[in-house]
C-alpha cells in the first residue's frame, strides 16, 4: 500500500488578533510557502505505531504510546479514532515541517489539520471540510485552552477568510495579490499566555481595553473593504493603525516594534505583528519594487529568518 499523504499551509492574521478572542471579526489567509506534510504507512500487527518527526535541524522517532497524553500529535490522532469510534491498524506516521513552532504562523493548526486529514484516509472514512475543522479545533483547545478558533478555520479551508467567533466562515475577495514579508524576531512565546494576559488586562482595566478591541473590529471591516477593492495602500495604512492598536493592548515587545518600523522606514505599504505576539514573527506588505529593500533592512534591525511571498489574489469569478 502507497503512503497516504496530506499537508497543510502556514497561516498569517492580516487584521484583528486577540479582539477576535472577544467576538471582532478577523482576516487571515493561508501561507502555502510554509507547510506542513504528514504520511502514513501501515505496519505489520506485531510492530507498535510509530511517529517520525523530521524537522529542519530535528529528526526523531517515537513510539506512538510514548506521547504525553496531551502531545498534539497524540491529541489530534486520538480525536479522530474518538470521532469514528474505532481502533485503527498499526501505522508508522512521518511528520516534516518548515512552520516556526510558536511563532504565530499556525504550526500547531496545520499540524491538527494534517493529521487529521491524512488519518482520515488511512482509515478510509470521509471527513467533511466542517469535521476536520471541529476536530482540529478540539487540538487546539488541548493546546490552547480557549482559542477563538480562526487558526483552525483558515488552514482546513485554505483560503483567505473573515473569522467571527460562533459565525459561519465567510470566505474573504483579494482583488490583487500582494507581496508579504514575514520576518522573525528570534524570540518565541506562547500564545496561551498572551492571551491570558490580555483577559487579565481586561478585567482590571475594562474601560482601557474594550474600546481597543472595538477600535480593531472597526479596522478588520475597513481592510475586508481595502482588500475586495485591491486598495493595497490602505490596506498598508490599517496594518500600522492595527499594530499601534495592538501595542496599546500589551502584546508587542521591542523586538516586533523595531521590525514595524524598519519596514515602514525601508519603503513597506504596511507592518504589523500577527499571531500571538510578545515574539514570533512580523508581517510587512510592499510593493514588488521596494521588497528587496524591506527585506534587507528586517535583516540589519535584527530579524533572524524572512520568509518572502504573496498573497494571492481571489480568482474571478470566486
Ligand atoms: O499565535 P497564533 O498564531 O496561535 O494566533 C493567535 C491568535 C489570537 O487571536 C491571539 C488567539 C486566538 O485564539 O484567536
Amino acid at each position: 500500500m502507497p503512503a497516504i499523504i496530506s499537508k497543510a499551509p502556514g497561516k498569517i492574521i492580516l487584521f484583528g488578533e486577540h479582539a477576535v478572542v472577544y467576538g471582532y471579526p478577523a482576516i487571515a489567509v493561508p501561507i502555502d510557502a510554509i507547510q506542513v506534510s504528514v504520511s502514513i504507512l501501515p505496519v505489520i500487527k506485531e510492530n507498535q505505531s510509530t511517529i517520525k518527526i523530521r524537522n529542519i535541524g530535528w529528526q526523531e522517532d517515537i513510539p506512538f504510546a510514548e506521547l504525553d497524553e496531551h502531545d498534539p500529535i497524540r491529541t489530534s490522532i486520538e480525536n479522530v479514532y474518538a470521532h469514528i469510534n474505532q481502533n485503527p491498524p498499526h501505522f508508522e506516521m512521518t511528520i516534516s515541517s518548515s512552520i516556526p513552532i510558536a511563532a504565530g504562523l499556525g504550526s500547531s493548526a496545520a499540524l491538527a489539520v494534517a493529521i487529521t486529514k491524512c488519518m482520515s484516509q488511512f482509515l478510509g472514512i470521509y471527513l467533511s471540510n466542517d469535521e476536520i475543522n471541529a476536530l482540529a479545533y478540539k487540538s487546539e483547545e488541548i493546546q490552547h485552552g480557549s482559542p477563538s478558533g480562526i487558526d483552525n478555520s483558515v488552514i482546513t479551508f485554505d483560503q483567505p477568510i473573515l473569522f467571527r467567533r460562533s459565525k459561519p466562515i465567510s470566505q474573504i475577495k483579494i482583488k490583487s495579490s500582494i507581496h508579504v514579508i514575514l520576518a522573525d524576531t528570534g524570540k518565541r512565546t506562547f500564545t496561551k499566555e498572551v492571551v491570558a494576559s490580555v483577559k487579565q488586562n481586561l478585567e482590571k482595566e475594562p474601560d482601557f481595553i474594550n474600546p481597543i478591541l472595538a477600535e480593531i473590529g472597526g479596522i478588520v471591516e475597513e481592510a475586508a473593504k481595502a482588500l475586495f477593492n485591491g486598495e493595497v495602500k490602505k490596506i498598508g495604512g490599517l496594518m500600522v493603525r492595527n499594530h499601534i492598536a495592538l501595542r496599546k493592548l500589551g502584546v508587542s515587545s521591542i523586538e516586533l516594534d523595531r521590525l514595524v518600523e524598519s519596514a515602514r522606514i525601508n519603503g513597506a505599504l504596511g507592518a504589523k505583528l500577527c499571531g500571538g505576539g510578545k515574539g514570533g514573527y512580523m508581517v510587512a506588505i510592499c510593493e514588488p519594487t521596494s521588497c528587496e529593500r524591506v527585506s534587507l533592512g528586517l535583516e540589519s534591525d535584527g530579524a533572524t529568518h524572512i520568509i518572502s511571498t504573496t498573497i494571492k489574489g481571489s480568482k474571478q469569478g470566486n
